[in-house]
């Protein structure tokens, strides 16, 4: 298990488009009896409601959004280049099939209950807010639907309150 540092929120210097949009991410949720985790690349971090927040979307289909579902916690974490295969894996792989973790070469840590991969370098530890399913009817711009949802897989965006930033 690595040690990890609590990092003051106001230090943070990442670009959530580099960070979350190029370099990916992992959502993780669930409990010590079973956990899940899968890539994204679409989200940010920001302010609402009086907080610091992150903010996620998670299609109907994924294993994860379970989790999310179920639970109140989940974290989105950044791992280095070298995890570069093992974020491709859980980005296309369910942890319905098959046993993520280990076949990624991830594993799973705790902080306040929440999960998070021992893995990464840099952590978001989050309060479940909201959870928006984005429908047909929210979109101002009528070409997302055709070019998005085709199959009708919808994202639901969760709104997380940031209670811990923590770094190695
Ligand atoms: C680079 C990358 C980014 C992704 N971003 C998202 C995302 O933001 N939201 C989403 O719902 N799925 C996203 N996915 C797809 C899920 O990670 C993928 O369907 C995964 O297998 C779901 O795993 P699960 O069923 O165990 O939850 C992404 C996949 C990749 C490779």
């Amino acid at each position: 298990m690595h040690t990890f540092q609590p990092y003051p929120i106001d230090l943070l210097e990442m670009n959530p488009f580099t960070k979350i949009g190029r370099e990916w991410a992992l959502v993780t949720s669930g409990t010590k009896a079973k956990v899940n985790t899968m890539t994204v690349s679409w989200g940010g971090v920001g302010v609402l409601w009086g907080k610091n927040v992150t903010f996620i979307f998670i299609r109907d289909s994924r294993y994860t959004k379970e989790f999310i579902d179920q639970g109140e916690f989940f974290s989105l974490a950044f791992l280095d280049e070298t995890y570069h295969a093992a974020l491709q894996y859980c980005g296309s792989h369910s942890g319905r099939d098959n046993d993520k973790w280990s076949e990624a070469g991830l594993t799973p840590a705790f902080r306040h209950s929440i999960p998070y991969p021992d893995e990464a370098n840099l952590v978001i530890l989050c309060h479940k807010m909201a959870a928006v399913p984005i429908t047909e009817n929210t979109f101002t711009d009528k070409n997302i639907m055709s070019k998005w949802y085709g199959d009708k897989d919808m994202h639901t965006m969760y709104v997380g309150e940031i209670l811990d930033v923590m770094a190695r």
